[in-house]
C-alpha cells in the first residue's frame, strides 16, 4: 500500500493533525528545533483548503506530505515528512515528484528550490524533470553551548567593531551578502545570493518571517573595519527552541577573509545566545565548503545529518497535445 496521491486542498479540515504532532516530535528529537511555529501556520493553510502540494492518503489516514508555494518564476517545495511508520523512499519520491510536476505547470514558474531535512536518506532523486535537477549535499551541524567551550579571542577583534544586527543596515548588509556569495556554490542553491534585490528579500525573509525560527537581534552580529567604516563581516542567528540557537547566516566580504572575522563574529554570536540560556546551537552547510566547514568543526560543531538541496533551474513545462 503505497497511499492514494492527493491534492492537500481536497483533504478535510484537521487531516494533517496526527502526522504534524509526530513531525513536531521529530523536529524536536533529532534537530533540537521546535517545529510548532511552522506547523500552526501549515494546519491554518491546510484547514483553509488553500495550501499547495500533496499527501499520500490511506482511507482516513495522511502518511506523508508535502507542501508548495510560489514566488513569481520561483517554486518552493517547503517541506516534505513522510510518518516513520511508512516511510520510504517510494513513498517520498512519489510526494517529491507530484510536487515539481505542478510546480512546473504554473503559469511562469522556472526554477523549483526544496531543502528537507528529514528524508529518510539524502541521495539524488529520480524526480520528474530530472533533466533540469541538481542536487547539493548538505550537513546539519550542531554545537553544545553548555559547558561554554574556552574559545580564544581571535586577533581581529582589535581591528574590528562588533555591534548587533539594525534594520538601518539592511541594505549595506544585502550588497556584502551578494560580494561574497558571488560564483559561491550556495548562489547556485539560493538564487537570492545572485543579486542584491535578492540579498535583500533573503534578508527580510530571515528578519521578519518565523520560517528559520525568530530572527535574535541580540545574538545577529555586524562586523565594522575599524579603519575604513565599511562593513566587511556579519553572522545572523535565530532562536528555532528556547534551548536552541540557529546561526542562519556567516559570510565576509572577500578582501578580508583568512583574518579571523568569522571566527570572532561566530564567537561573540554563540557567547550571546548562551548568556541567553541556549545550550545548543545550529546551522547547515553545503559539503563542497570546506572553508567554513574547517571554521565550524574548529569551534565545535559537529554533524548530525546530511540532506539535500536540490534545484530545478530552466523549467519547461512538458509540450501538451493539441487538444489536451
Ligand atoms: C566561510 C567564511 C565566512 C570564513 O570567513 P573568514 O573570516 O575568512 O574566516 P576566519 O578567518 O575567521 O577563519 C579562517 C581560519 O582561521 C581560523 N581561525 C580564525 N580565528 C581563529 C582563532 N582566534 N583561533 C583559532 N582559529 C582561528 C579558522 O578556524 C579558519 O581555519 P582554516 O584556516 O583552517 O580554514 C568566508 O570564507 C565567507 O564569507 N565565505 C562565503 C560565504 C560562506 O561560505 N559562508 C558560510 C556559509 S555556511
Amino acid at each position: 500500500m503505497v497511499g492514494e496521491l492527493k491534492e492537500l486542498r481536497e483533504l478535510a479540515p484537521g487531516s494533517l493533525h496526527d502526522l504534524l504532532i509526530e513531525e513536531t516530535a521529530a523536529w524536536r528529537r533529532e534537530l533540537h528545533w521546535d517545529f510548532e511555529p511552522s506547523a500552526a501556520l501549515v494546519r491554518q493553510f491546510a484547514d483553509e483548503q488553500t495550501l499547495g502540494g500533496h499527501a499520500l492518503v490511506s482511507g482516513r489516514e495522511v502518511l506523508g506530505y508535502a507542501y508548495t508555494v510560489s514566488d513569481n518564476e520561483k517554486g518552493l517545495i517547503g517541506d516534505l515528512f513522510v510518518r516513520e511508520q511508512y516511510r520510504t523512499v517510494e513513498r517520498e519520491n512519489r510526494l517529491l515528484a507530484a510536487c515539481v510536476d505542478s510546480l512546473a505547470k504554473m503559469r511562469g514558474i522556472r526554477r523549483i528550490e526544496a531543502q528537507i531535512l528529514l528524508l529518510k536518506a539524502p541521495r539524488p532523486m529520480p524526480a520528474a524533470y530530472h533533466d533540469q535537477l541538481q542536487v547539493h549535499e548538505r550537513q546539519f551541524l550542531q554545537c553544545a553551548l553548555r559547558p561554554w567551550p574556552a574559545w580564544p579571542s581571535g586577533a581581529a577583534q582589535s581591528r574590528l567593531d562588533i555591534d548587533s544586527w539594525h534594520s538601518r543596515y539592511h541594505d549595506e548588509a544585502a550588497r556584502l551578502l551578494a560580494d561574497s556569495y558571488d560564483g559561491h556554490v550556495d548562489s547556485q542553491i539560493n538564487d537570492q545570493y545572485q543579486s542584491i534585490g535578492g540579498a535583500r528579500r533573503f534578508l527580510t525573509y530571515l528578519v521578519d518571517y518565523p520560517g528559520c525560527g525568530a530572527f535574535d537581534e541580540e545574538a545577529s552580529l555586524l562586523a565594522w573595519n575599524r579603519d575604513t567604516g565599511r562593513l566587511v563581516g556579519m553572522c545572523l542567528a535565530s532562536r528555532v527552541a528556547p534551548e536552541t540557537g540557529h546561526v542562519t547566516q556567516v559570510c565576509v566580504s572577500p578582501s578580508m577573509r583568512g583574518r579571523g572575522v568569522a571566527f570572532a563574529l561566530m564567537v561573540d554570536s554563540l557567547r550571546a545566545m548562551s548568556a541567553a540560556g541556549c545550550s545548543h546551537c545550529s546551522l547547515t552547510v553545503t559539503s563542497a565548503n570546506r572553508k567554513a566547514i574547517g571554521l565550524y568543526e574548529r569551534m565545535g560543531f559537529v554533524r548530525k545529518q546530511s540532506f539535500a538541496a536540490m534545484v530545478w533551474d530552466g523549467i519547461r513545462p512538458p509540450r501538451r497535445g493539441f487538444f489536451s
